[in-house]
């Protein structure tokens, strides 16, 4: 039987852990395809570190093109990263008629709709179930798996790196650079970490599931987007005794007017699954109308797991080769010619609960102000906590949960609050989501 010959552009640590998995199971890999399936080809700009990984078992350039111009190659996997050089080749791969397996979520959240036509239109694939959630089998599961059902919202840990960060902070008290350079070294991050702390790599994410849930373009230019980078030890203290953890998510949720699709540090109640995700692992949690709520757990980053998921699109290619190409899954669920014009709406019309700390003077009155502005504002008082003030202290935190309500108007009562002579400094705002 001929096997699927494939070209990987890219061997660091996803395409290590591919070539390595693909050889490791071969012989079940098989047996589930219908057919061998082998890297015939590798490109990478480290040919030495390349060689050392494949062996010869592979053939090794430096050029990416010499891989997509070979005739004998199927399927081309694109795992070099960021919307450059990536966004070239995987239009290059395309016009070549090859199929194409990709973990890159940057590239597929800005330039989607350009790659995803463009696949259309020569009848090839462009699989991607490692762009999101590593090797959790997300974007199956909610183009296929749920494909009866009307999502409401889709609340996610998507980023392995930052996740780790919180954990590691909270439960062993280390620094945000200790673990951060900890994280690289797992091949957790990205090649800019600030891509992870800063959010965007999550609302990369985030924009993929919104629109194979909603069935809308990608549009990564209309998220809201917030990292971790501001984030303080003491707000993580103070969630814990109000309940809560505190966690980077992604959301993409249906409301009336449009989709709200966000990245933002999270107060989620302690008692949540979700929030009692740890280290690297990635969570999503899926409210659907016949379903209910559905919850995906695993490994979100690093080699293998992400491997897994790279695989399983090279086999779910292979079984292709025998099926009708009219009838399959299309990249975004829909059929690209029923994609809604469903806005993204704009993070002021957003409506959730918060958590707020105010640095204010130890003072009589001053908490009838603050909660006196909140209740003008028509924004209700969920809980309130007053750190004691320290001996011969005279200012302190006081904690504010709130009730749902639209983030513009939050905005004006947190100007208001701040304009006080009784407020000593910023204001801190974490958003609130009580996923029930
Ligand atoms: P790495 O940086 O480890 O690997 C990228 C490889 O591509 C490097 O070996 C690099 O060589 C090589 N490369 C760069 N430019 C070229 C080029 N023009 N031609 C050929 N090879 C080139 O990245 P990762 O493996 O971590 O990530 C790959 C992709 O997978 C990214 O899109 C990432 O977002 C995504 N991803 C990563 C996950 C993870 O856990 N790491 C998880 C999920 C997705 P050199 O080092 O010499 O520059
Ligand atoms: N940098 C990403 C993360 C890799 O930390 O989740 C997986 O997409």
């Amino acid at each position: 039987m001929k096997p699927i010959q494939v070209g990987l552009l890219g061997i660091g640590t996803v395409g290590s852990g591919t070539f390595e998995v693909l050889r490791r199971n071969q012989e079940e890999i098989q047996r589930r395809a219908g057919r061998p399936i082998q890297i015939t080809m590798v490109a990478d700009l480290d040919e030495a570190r390349a060689r050392q990984v494949v062996g010869s078992q592979a053939q090794v350039v430096t050029d990416a093109r010499a891989v997509i111009a070979n005739p004998e190659i199927d399927i081309v996997i694109e795992l070099i990263g960021g919307y450059g050089i990536a966004r070239q080749l995987v239009l290059e791969a395309i016009a070549a008629g090859k199929h194409v397996v990709t973990a890159n979520k940057a590239l597929l959240a800005v330039h989607g709709s350009e790659i995803f036509a463009a696949a259309h239109a020569k009848g090839v694939m462009v699989a991607f179930e490692a762009a999101v959630a590593g090797g959790i089998p997300i974007i199956k599961a909610l183009r296929e798996g749920l494909t009866a059902n009307r999502i409401q919202w889709i609340a996610g840990i998507i980023n392995g790196t930052t996740n780790f960060i919180l954990s590691e902070m909270r439960e062993k008290g280390l620094s945000f650079d200790t673990v951060l350079k900890e994280a690289q070294r797992l091949g957790y991050a990205e090649a800019d970490p600030t891509f992870d702390i800063e959010g965007m790599d999550a609302a990369h994410k985030a924009t993929i599931m919104s629109a194979i849930a909603f069935g809308i373009p990608v549009q990564f230019d209309q998220a809201y987007v917030e990292g971790i980078t501001k984030l303080e030890a003491q707000d993580i203290r103070y969630a814990e005794q109000l309940g809560y953890r505190i966690k980077l998510l992604g959301i993409a949720k249906r409301a009336a007017q449009g989709v709200e699709l966000r990245v933002h540090p999270c107060l989620i109640p302690a008692k949540r699954l979700i929030a009692n995700v740890e280290g690297a692992m990635n969570a999503v949690v899926v409210q659907a109308d016949a379903v209910g709520t559905t919850l995906y757990y695993g490994k979100g980053a690093g080699s293998e797991p992400t491997a897994s998921a790279v695989v399983a699109d090279l086999v779910d290619i292979t079984r292709l080769h025998t099926a009708d190409p009219l009838h399959r899954v299309p990249h975004l669920a829909f059929q690209p010619d029923s994609l809604s014009s469903l806005p993204i709406l704009p993070m002021a019309q957003v409506v959730t609960s918060y958590y707020l700390r105010l640095r204010v003077a130890d003072q009589a009155g001053v908490l009838a102000k603050v909660t006196g502005i909140l209740a003008q504002a028509d924004i209700s008082i969920d809980a309130v906590l007053q750190r004691e003030a320290g001996e011969g202290e005279n200012q302190t935190d006081l904690i504010i949960l709130t009730h749902d309500c639209a983030e513009q108007r939050m905005n004006q009562a947190m100007a208001e609050m701040q304009q006080l002579s009784t407020v000593l400094g910023p204001i801190t705002r974490i958003r609130k989501e009580e996923l029930n």
